[in-house]
């Protein structure tokens, strides 16, 4: 008899900061197994900031979560039952998964895990985390020995990771983070050179005092008046990699910020390119084997932020725009 499951759905659009009341959790009997399906049972979710745009409507890189549908993201889990010919009961899996205790889904949509490494590094260091830093830093970013890099949330998932692939390559890295706690961490655990404190020091005053010779790539993950801080301090043909604006993610309003980055591209003859991480899909293979090697050295460190409990889901990705999570924000289903 296939079990029953808890479903976490998707019911009202938040308007400002997500709250729980957007989700909303129910129980139903699984679909019978057909032809190529499996079993999953989840045992870690991961959430990520562009669930938050997926809640609004408009056109964004993916589709808007439809109201009423049961919430999606990255997730790893063991097969309970496998009518997969590729796949067999016991296996780790990792893929898009509901927010849920179990699905039911085709074997084709996920990929089998590496048991040599652990499961979760298919969602950060191995995973969708690892690979925005690698080609984000490296392609867009276009990094190279020597260069004074700059990150905004650096603390975070993909921060941590651009920080630790800036410095095995030979540059200065100079991390940006909301607390005391954080930036000890930056220097700490990851290696950085230099760290600040945007919430309690002057970042235009500090970056003055680290960066004396100015900013080669600005690894922006933030956004808002961090950016409008860090641009002024960029070096001719210094690029900025434009990953992430998690401050502008629950605004209301489109914001206004000083009109200073178009001269500063111009005059510095910089250059600002947003990137998502798979538009370089065709080159996942090498890079994660890159870096998997990494890993494995020790050069790349993760810390996992875990809660538990499916039900505790929309309370996790809350934690990320309260600056709650230190290192990748996972759930873990008991
Ligand atoms: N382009 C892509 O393909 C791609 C792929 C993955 C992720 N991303 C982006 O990368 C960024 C980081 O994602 P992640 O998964 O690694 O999350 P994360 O950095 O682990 O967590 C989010 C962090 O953002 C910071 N933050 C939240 N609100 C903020 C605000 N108003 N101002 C400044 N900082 C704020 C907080 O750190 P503090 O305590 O330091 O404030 C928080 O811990 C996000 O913007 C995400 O959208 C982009």
């Amino acid at each position: 008899m296939e079990p029953a499951t808890r479903e976490i759905f998707f019911v009202k659009r938040p308007v400002g900061m997500v709250q729980e009341d957007s989700f909303r959790m129910e129980t139903r009997k699984l679909p019978t197994l057909g032809a190529g399906d499996i079993l999953v049972r989840i045992r870690y979710l991961s959430v990520d900031p562009y669930m938050r745009g997926r809640m609004n409507l408009g056109r964004s890189y993916a589709p808007p979560f439809d109201l009423g549908s049961v919430m999606v993201g990255g997730g790893v889990g063991t097969v309970e039952q496998s009518r997969d010919p590729n796949i067999n009961a016991g296996d780790w899996v990792v893929g898009q998964m509901p927010w849920a205790d179990y699905c039911v889904t085709s074997g084709a949509g996920v990929r089998v895990l590496d048991e040599s490494m652990p499961p979760t590094t298919a969602l950060h260091v191995l995973g969708m985390t690892g690979l925005t830093a690698y080609f984000g830093l490296l392609h867009v970013g276009q990094a190279k020995s020597g260069d004074v890099v700059v990150i905004s949330g650096a603390a975070g998932a993909v921060g941590s990771q651009v920080g630790q692939i800036a410095k095995i390559i030979g540059c200065k890295v100079i991390g940006i983070a909301g607390s005391d706690a954080k930036t000890q961490l930056l220097q700490d655990t990851y290696g950085f050179d230099g760290t600040i404190n945007y919430k309690t020091q002057d970042l235009r005053e500090q970056l003055a005092e680290i960066c004396p010779t100015g900013v080669d790539v600005y690894f922006d993950n933030v956004g808002g008046n961090i950016t409008d801080g860090v641009v002024n301090y960029l070096n001719d043909f210094a690029r900025i990699a434009i990953c992430g604006q998690i401050s502008l993610y629950n605004s209301v309003e489109p914001e206004l910020g000083p009109r200073t980055l178009m001269p500063l591209l111009l005059t510095r003859r910089a250059t600002a390119r947003g990137f998502i991480v798979g538009d370089f899909a065709p080159q996942f293979g090498d890079a994660l084997k890159q870096l998997q090697q990494w890993y494995q050295k020790g050069q790349l460190r993760m810390l996992e932020d875990v809660v538990e409990g499916l039900q505790n889901t929309p309370q996790a990705l809350i934690r990320l725009f309260r600056g709650e999570n230190v290192g990748k924000q996972l759930v873990r289903l008991p």
